[in-house]
């Protein structure tokens, strides 16, 4: 047992953190299958009324693995990204996030599918599928821009440049900011009043909030992965990836 996602459930809170802070929280194939499974089992047991993901004081996550992009690349809809992916978005029951240090790629994409996402001030965003060659998943191409509109959505999605828990606020990714390492006891105090509500309540508030659009969320998530799979094997992308583990920056210059 690698213990890289440590689930436990307590006081009706089912807990995940995100545990591989060696390689900066950057989940792979076995920790996607681990958090899907999570959010399966807060589903159907009874006890849970509440979803709580974080990860460490300092990293949130690094996103996905790159090593695995380039040795196991999801390319079907039934890979464990896209279980845990399907798993986020229609969840019935309320997740809580708490998120400081880096936020990466999904390690961002999938706060857009939490409904209470406490950042210490140091959190640092960033979406940079474009700059790997890739292109936006989870729904983010779809979410981000009605959410924040197009251009500032653009400036996230194209750019691709971190950018603080402060700007974070302002556009409505976050919730609260908070000093950094209160943002776990921040998100574990909104659990907790979350817990004490009446929960066939909160759980159909929540589904009238996603209904409207759940299912152009799926669809849309679909044909990303489409695209997300397509660029992965082009050969921008193997550029990106042997530029990240050589620690240079990637060189586009020859690409059509
Ligand atoms: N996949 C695989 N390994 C990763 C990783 C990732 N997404 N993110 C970090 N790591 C590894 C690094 O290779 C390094 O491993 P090493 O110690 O064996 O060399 C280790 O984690 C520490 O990372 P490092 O880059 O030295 O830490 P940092 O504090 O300087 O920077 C990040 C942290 C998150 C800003 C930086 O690691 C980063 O940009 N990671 C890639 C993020 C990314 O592009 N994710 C994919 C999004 S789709």
């Amino acid at each position: 047992m690698d213990n890289h996602i440590i689930t436990e459930i307590a006081d009706h809170i089912l807990r995940i953190q995100i545990n591989r802070p060696g390689k900066k929280n950057a989940l792979t194939v076995a920790m996607y299958a681990d958090m899907a499974a999570a959010l399966e089992r807060a589903a159907h047991e009874p006890s849970v009324r509440v979803v709580l993901i974080h990860g460490h004081p300092d990293v949130f996550s690094s996103g996905n693995d790159l090593m695995d992009f380039m040795k196991d690349p999801p390319t079907s809809e039934d890979r464990p990204v896209f279980q845990f992916l399907r798993g986020i978005a229609s969840a019935a029951k309320p997740i809580v996030a708490a998120v400081n240090g880096p936020a990466v790629g999904i390690g961002t994409t999938m706060l857009l599918h939490c409904d209470l996402v406490y950042a210490g001030a140091s959190a640092r965003f960033q979406l940079p599928f474009v700059s790997l060659a890739l292109v936006p998943e989870a729904a983010s191409s779809l979410l981000l821009p009605a959410a924040i509109g197009h251009l500032r959505a653009a400036e996230l999605l194209m750019l691709g440049e971190p950018f603080s828990a402060a700007k974070a606020l302002e556009y409505g990714i976050v919730t609260d900011v908070v000093a950094d390492g209160a943002e776990l006891d921040a998100a574990v105090a909104a659990a907790k009043k979350l817990v004490a509500k009446p929960p066939a309540a909160l759980r159909l508030t929540k589904m009238l909030m996603k209904k409207g659009m759940a299912e152009t969320v799926a669809k849309h998530m679909g044909e990303e992965g489409v695209h997300f799979a397509h660029q992965l094997h082009s050969p921008e992308a193997a550029e990106a990836f042997k530029a990240f583990f050589e620690k240079r920056a990637p060189d586009y210059s020859k690409f059509d």
